[in-house]
């Protein structure tokens, strides 16, 4: 099902979804594919993937001509209404891979004033010192965190259904409200 390749459904307002794991059958990459299919049609969406392709961040690389995956990162987040990202823990914070993906959109200002939500899936309920973590970072690139958009979803492994989507009802009704309250936040900014 993933082929590598960001899929936008319309030109705008364009919602960005990321995900915060590269591992193949990720749950939150699973949400976050559940998260665009929910979306409402008001809003396009667009997952971004090319996280891996991205160099590690050095302040010396942060300049012209930038490496091209920052560039893409960075008009990707420029051109985007919204963000909701979903990310795993890694030793009790944000994988090193996707911390490097928002250092680099600190000096393009990519987040700056963007709306931004987030679904924490994890199954235990845990995660709380990541999404703690991620808070902090998000506040120091200046995004507008979306409060309805920000919700714990606990989502078992088996909740992912042969379409590589969440199959549960009641998980997806949760993950339709988050993708709805960031929707109606861009709505209203417009
Ligand atoms: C190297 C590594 C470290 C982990 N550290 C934690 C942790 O500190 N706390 C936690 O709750 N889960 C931890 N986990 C479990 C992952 O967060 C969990 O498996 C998550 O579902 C992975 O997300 P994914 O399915 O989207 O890849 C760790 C997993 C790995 C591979």
């Amino acid at each position: 099902m993933d082929d590598g390749l960001s899929r936008e459904t319309t030109a705008r307002p364009r919602l960005v979804l990321i995900s915060g794991s590269l591992r193949g059958g990720s749950v939150n990459s699973a949400v976050i594919s559940t998260a665009a299919a929910l979306a409402p049609s008001e809003v396009g969406t667009l997952i971004y993937r090319r996280m891996a392709d991205l160099p590690h961040f050095n302040p010396d690389d942060d300049r012209e001509p930038l490496p091209e995956p920052v560039s893409d990162l960075r008009r990707t987040l420029n051109d985007a209404c919204a963000v909701l990202v979903s990310t795993p823990e890694y030793a009790g914070s944000l994988p090193g891979s996707f911390k490097n993906l928002l250092d680099w959109t600190v000096g393009g200002a990519s987040l700056y004033e963007r709306p931004v939500g987030w679904i924490n899936p994890s199954a235990l309920g845990g995660s709380e010192d990541t999404y703690r973590a991620l808070r902090i970072v998000l506040e120091r690139a200046g995004a507008e965190i979306v409060a309805g958009a920000c919700k714990d979803i606990p989502t078992p492994r088996d909740a992912i259904g042969a379409d590589g989507l969440i199959s549960c009802a009641e998980i997806r009704a949760e993950i339709q409200s988050v993708v709805a309250a960031l929707a109606e936040r861009v709505l209203a900014k417009r």
